[in-house]
């Protein structure tokens, strides 16, 4: 296969540098232009940027000159992936979508909008069906896709497999979200050492609703949402990579930790969404150590895009309890956007 072009929007920061990483060498996509803003256009990459990941920067991306985020200057790509802060990508996601790119975003801007997927492919592959209402909606040649929050992804995988054998009820979640989730530069270092912010703006709504909408049904053009209740607490903690939630759940049936750990590590992705080039295999590892996962020592499980759960026990309160670390630029941003792109290709709708 001829290799798609693709830009990125956002280049620069955390989840920018992230698609240049999770880009070099792809097999279906082929960055030919980056973006970033106005503090940035005109400069080469390697210049603008600085870089904050322990892999080098790819070589070819380092004397790029990065361009205005519009979508005049990006025509030579196809599908543009979008690492821009959410009020920025609000106004300029749907000029690329209008314009006949195929957006795949990181921004909370159109989540939440009925004819817009909120995509996890290994759990919800078939809501990428809603593109054609939205483009019949809004007369556009593109579309635009979007991934969850950071939090809420590993959280819904888990919920996702738990539903799918004994259906869910309610869940009660407490995060402790890595810093760069904040992006770059992100908090303060006298803010955040030797601390715990117990407040992320916005982020405990994203919780409490995104995965009913992933977890909800594909009906007449629009998605039900799941009767789920939940009630987040959200706190940022001085690590760098890989978001650790604290989940508590109360089920449909009521299942054994034995049982419940089985059906975590024997799910499997919608047929349409497995063996793309990012799918995560497993999808689910479940960890028996008493002290497991661990964001340093667990997020890179399956390149970053599995999801790690452990301390899977009875809840005096609930059903169950259990702890889910899932890596927050990788599966819960770049690599997210990425496979959200491979299952548009391979569903025809590119
Ligand atoms: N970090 C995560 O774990 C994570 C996870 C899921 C979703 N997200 C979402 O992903 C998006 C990016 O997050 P991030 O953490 O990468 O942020 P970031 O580190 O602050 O990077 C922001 C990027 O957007 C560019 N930008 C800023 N204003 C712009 C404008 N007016 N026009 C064009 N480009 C502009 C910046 O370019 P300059 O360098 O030129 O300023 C930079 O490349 C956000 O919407 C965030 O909520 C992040």
């Amino acid at each position: 296969m001829k290799p798609i072009p693709v830009a990125i929007l956002g280049a620069t920061g955390s989840v920018g540098q992230r698609f240049l990483a999770l880009l070099d060498n792809h097999p279906m996509f082929k960055v030919v232009a980056l973006a970033a803003s106005d503090r940035s256009e005109g400069k080469p990459y390697g210049q603008a940027c600085r870089w904050i990941l322990a892999d080098p920067m790819p070589a070819w991306a380092s004397e790029m000159t990065l361009l205005p985020a519009e979508p005049q200057a990006l025509q030579a790509a196809r599908i543009v992936f979008s690492a821009l802060p959410a009020e920025q990508a609000k106004t300029l996601e749907p000029e690329f979508a209008r314009a006949g790119f195929a957006v795949c975003s990181n921004a909370s801007s159109y989540r939440r909008e009925s004819d817009v997927p909120l995509l996890l492919p290994e759990v919800n592959a078939d809501h990428i069906q809603l593109v054609r209402a939205q483009r019949l909606a809004r007369g556009w040649q593109g579309c635009i896709l979007t991934n969850p929050n950071c939090t809420s992804t590993g959280l819904t995988v888990a919920l996702k497999a738990l539903d799918q054998a004994f259906g869910l009820k309610r869940a009660f979640v407490v995060s402790l979200q890595a810093l760069s989730g904040a992006g770059y530069p992100g908090v303060s270092s006298l803010d955040i050492l030797d601390n715990v912010i117990p407040n992320i703006g916005g982020e405990e709504e994203k919780v409490e609703w995104e995965p009913r909408k992933m977890l909800g049904q594909l009906e007449n053009d629009a998605i039900r949402l799941a009767e789920v209740r939940f009630s987040a607490h959200t706190n940022r903690v001085a690590v760098v990579d890989g978001h650790t939630v604290c989940v508590s759940v109360e089920l449909g049936q009521e299942a054994t930790p034995e049982q419940a750990c089985r059906a975590l590590s024997s799910y499997q992705a919608p047929a349409a969404a497995r063996n793309l080039p990012s799918t995560p295999d497993p999808v689910i590892v479940v960890r028996d150590e008493t002290d497991r996962p661990q964001p340093r020592l667990d997020r890179l499980t399956g390149g970053g895009m599995t999801t790690v759960v452990g301390r899977v026990r009875p809840d005096p309160l609930l059903h169950l309890k259990f702890v889910v670390l899932s890596h927050n630029t990788i599966r819960g941003a770049a690599g997210g956007s990425i496979y959200n792109a491979e299952l548009l290709v391979r569903e025809n709708l590119l």
